[in-house]
């Protein structure tokens, strides 16, 4: 059964939307959601993680309660058997868009971040007023990640062809521009674009602040120039793999032109990365999970999931290696958890402004990493506590209060 997360509700502690409190803290934290079978990793060592909505549903309620930023949700199209395998890799996933509206009335401030593939099938009306609808559920906390699909096999199961690279990001540019013209406007909406037409549309209620967050992960020149035309949030990956000593050095080069082109845009926007962190009291037990999850990888589900991050047309995760796949997310964080935030803090050093954390076993290495790695993120200067709700009357009248803008460090 699923449960209600026992945390305040911090809008009324703090009179700040979930998105303003995310970019307040120092150093921003998300959980990648494992809603698809064998989440990022095509591994057959043992592990109860699990793609059901009860279980994510837990996960879900525990990041709200120990004041996550924000939970992401990607979205994969997949044939019978998934990726392959034994373990049949991600044929069972629950939809992204869908399941973010189920998780709203069980969280209270983490940000729910969708991932939608906008150009198979949909009209920019249909996710505006969707996702407005999502964005009132939960008062205000729903995100859009926008994709646009790198594996051709996705554009052939939705009836067309793959479309061009570029020509992708032109269409989803067009989009998210209508988008927000049905999220802002307050008369119906003429619109004839290239790829876009609407007559007389109009969407209502208009989401809870203004624009939802929009978040982006492409990497190529056209990826970067959507999301830095649109995206509030942008996913970096390590130009170098999965080392995190490399991606250390290899980042700034990617993360200083993006930050710079959405500035001259007049826009800042928060890069964050997804590590996959494997954490335990000492090395040399972290370093044993990391060559058991390696060791135990289902060769025929790497292979294929290798080959499809590194085919095709895209920029992103280009010299991430098989061995790498095997384990999945962008970097391998391994160790204690003094060393995993010690990394937290290189990474913050080099213009990373958060990260996405993925798992093996996500239910126990959530826990441990909320018992552990949290409390030394705070010591680190890298989070800020949650705000405590007071005692007394004075904690009920707080509803109207004004934001109080980000506290100091
Ligand atoms: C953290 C992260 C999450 C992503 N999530 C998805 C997703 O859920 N579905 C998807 O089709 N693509 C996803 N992508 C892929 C990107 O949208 C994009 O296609 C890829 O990074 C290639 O970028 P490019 O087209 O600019 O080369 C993700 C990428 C990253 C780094």
């Amino acid at each position: 059964m699923t449960r209600i997360s026992s945390a305040p509700y911090l809008q009324q502690l703090d009179g700040l939307t979930s998105f303003e409190r995310a970019v307040c803290q120092p150093f921003m934290l998300g959980l990648f959601m494992p809603h698809q079978q064998g989440a990022w990793t095509p591994s057959k060592a043992p592990r109860k993680t699990s793609w059901t909505f009860e279980y994510n549903a837990e996960l879900a309620v525990r990041v709200d309660e120990a004041g996550f930023d924000l939970i992401f949700a990607l979205a994969t199209w997949l044939g019978k058997g998934g990726y392959g395998g034994d373990i049949h890799f991600r044929e069972h996933s629950i939809d992204p868009f869908i399941t973010s509206a189920a998780l709203a009335p069980l969280t209270h401030n983490v940000l729910l971040i969708s991932t939608i593939h906008v150009l198979y099938g949909w009209h920019p009306l249909h996710i505006a007023k969707y996702g407005a609808v999502i964005d009132h559920i939960s008062h205000g906390r729903w995100g859009l990640n926008v994709v646009t699909g790198y594996r051709s096999d996705e554009a052939g199961m939705f009836g067309h062809e793959a479309f061009p690279h570029n020509q992708r990001y032109a269409m989803a540019d067009e989009f998210t521009t209508v988008m927000k013209r049905l999220w802002t406007e307050d008369q119906n909406l003429d619109y004839t674009g290239e790829w876009y037409k609407t007559t007389g549309a109009f969407v209502a209620p208009k989401p809870v602040n203004g624009l939802p967050v929009l978040v982006s992960a492409g990497s190529s020149p056209s990826g970067m120039d959507y999301a830095t035309s649109h995206a509030d949030i942008i996913f970096a990956t390590s130009p170098t793999g999965a080392d995190p000593g490399k991606a250390c050095t290899s980042l700034p080069q990617r993360i200083m032109p993006i930050k710079a082109q959405a500035r001259q845009k007049g826009r800042e926007v928060k890069i964050l990365v997804n590590p996959h962190v494997i954490c335990r009291p000492t090395e040399k037990e972290a370093q044993a999970w990391y060559k058991r999850i390696r060791d135990e990888r289902d060769e025929v589900a790497v292979t294929n999931f290798f080959n499809a991050f590194t085919g095709g047309d895209q920029s992103s995760w280009r010299q991430h290696s098989a061995l790498d796949w095997a384990v999945g997310g962008n970097l391998h964080l391994v160790g204690t958890p003094e060393m995993i935030v010690e990394w937290f803090v290189r990474l913050r050093q080099v213009g990373v402004d958060g990260v996405q954390v993925n798992f093996f076993d996500f239910g126990p290495d959530l826990d441990d990493f909320i018992t552990t790695v949290l409390p030394l993120m705070q010591q680190a200067g890298l989070r800020h506590a949650m705000p405590k709700e007071e005692s007394g009357s004075e904690s009920h009248d707080r509803a109207n209060a004004a934001p109080r803008g980000c506290q100091s460090d």
